[in-house]
């Protein structure tokens, strides 16, 4: 490690008028000792740290998770198949998203699919993405609610600035046709720029049922199935369990 390397981290910090300050310096008198550089070096080092957790806590604030505490090493998933658990090994990394591709997690109600998605999103969150959640209901109100103000296509630009949309609950709930345009333009919107963790109740197979228009159900379909791990949660209902145990319902 050198000077440059040090005023680097200032710079990259934005402590600018540091930076120019330790090169003022260095021309007058360059640094030789060691103990001045590794000084120098720590404090650069703790702004960065201090900027990591700022960006964090804010990445979380506003990915509003249903479960902000939700942690995958917190759940045991030993009941779930060996295929499931590598999937789920292979959503907590985060090279799906580099790739734009898509997680569907799948299973009847109760088993887990909620937590998940909040596990997975705080793991983004820890490797810097920027995630939001929606339920499918609320994103479907916020739809009606823009378009009546005629402020929809800047509420889509809003929804593509984020990274990793969490949409829970997925087709759980009957669309107007406007609001199935438009779930529909968003999705093409963010095809190939931007991944999605879909959790639902219902398999590819009921998609189209669910949707209810032949020809959205499958331009939504065939941007999203395609591009998707499918996690499929098993076993009875975890609420019960969770109950017994004297967790919160
Ligand atoms: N793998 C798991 N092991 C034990 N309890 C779990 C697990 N996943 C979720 N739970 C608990 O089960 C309950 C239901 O989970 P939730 O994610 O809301 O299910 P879903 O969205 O599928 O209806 C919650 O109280 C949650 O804390
Ligand atoms: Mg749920």
């Amino acid at each position: 490690m050198d000077i440059q390397q040090v005023v680097q981290k200032y710079v990259d910090s934005k402590w600018l008028g540091a930076a120019q300050m330790i090169e003022q310096l260095q021309l007058k008198e360059p640094v030789s000792s060691t103990d001045v550089l590794n000084v120098l070096n720590d404090i650069a080092i703790a702004q960065e740290n201090y900027l990591a957790v700022n960006r964090q806590l804010r990445l979380k604030k506003d990915a509003r998770l249903r479960w902000p505490d939700a942690r995958i090493e917190d759940y045991d998933f030993s009941c779930e198949t060996k295929e499931v658990q590598y999937l789920i090994d292979k959503a907590c990394d985060a090279s799906w998203v580099d790739e734009n591709t898509h997680q569907v997690i799948i299973g009847a109600s109760g088993t887990g699919k909620t937590t998940m998605a909040c596990a997975i999103g705080n793991k983004l969150i820890m490797k810097g993405y920027k995630i939001r959640m929606w339920r499918y209901n609320d994103l479907a109100f916020e739809f009606a609610l823009h378009e009546k103000e005629g402020t929809f296509q800047k509420y889509l630009r809003m929804l593509c600035k984020y990274r990793v949309l969490i949409i829970d609950d997925w087709v759980l709930f009957s669309l107007s046709n406007k609001q199935r345009q438009m779930l529909y333009e968003l999705i093409e919107r963010r095809e190939q720029v931007g991944s999605l963790i879909i959790t639902s109740q219902y398999g590819f197979d009921e998609w189209h049922t669910a949707i209810g228009e032949p020809t959205i159900a499958d331009a939504v379909l065939d941007r999203i199935a395609s591009m998707s791990d499918v996690i499929a949660l098993r076993g009875d209902s975890k609420r019960k369990s969770h109950r017994a145990k004297g967790g919160k319902s």
